[in-house]
């Protein structure tokens, strides 16, 4: 079991959303338990690639759909994430190191970012788009 959970504190409103970071959590915990081997680790950093691809389109859209004006900037946060999955996948097939010392490394980064991409930079849509299907209503 990982330190990292997903919450209550961490929804964003939107019950897709939400259940896509579960998934993510859950990837985390299972990182965590895992009897680590480089097949295992090389599959996982796979499906985090394609899921990551999968979630972060659902969002982009969902802050489209509803005009949030900090849209770029929410991409490059999302952007650098890629990013660095891809180098860390690249590190791993190029280096000798352990699956374990790399399985440690995802399972740190990847629990602190999620935990902070969804309290500072998802909670920004959160609040903007919340407010504006409130407004919207009472218009
Ligand atoms: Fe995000």
């Amino acid at each position: 079991m990982s330190d990292f959970k997903w919450t209550t504190a961490l929804s964003v409103g939107d019950n897709e959303i939400d259940h896509d970071h579960q998934e993510l959590f859950a990837l985390v915990d299972e990182l965590a338990d895992a009897d680590l081997s480089d097949s295992f680790l090389l599959g996982l950093i796979a499906r985090l690639e394609k899921y990551t691809e999968y979630h972060f389109a659902r969002e982009e859209e969902y802050m489209k759909q509803h005009a949030f004006p900090d849209l770029e900037d929410h991409l490059e946060k999302h952007h650098l994430f890629v990013e660095w999955l891809k180098t860390v996948e690249k590190t791993y097939r190029r280096s000798a190191e352990s699956p374990f010392q790399i399985g440690d490394l995802v399972n740190d980064y990847l629990g602190n970012w999620l935990t902070e991409h969804i309290l500072v930079e998802d909670m920004k849509y959160r609040n903007f788009i919340l407010e504006k299907i409130r407004q919207d209503k009472a218009t």
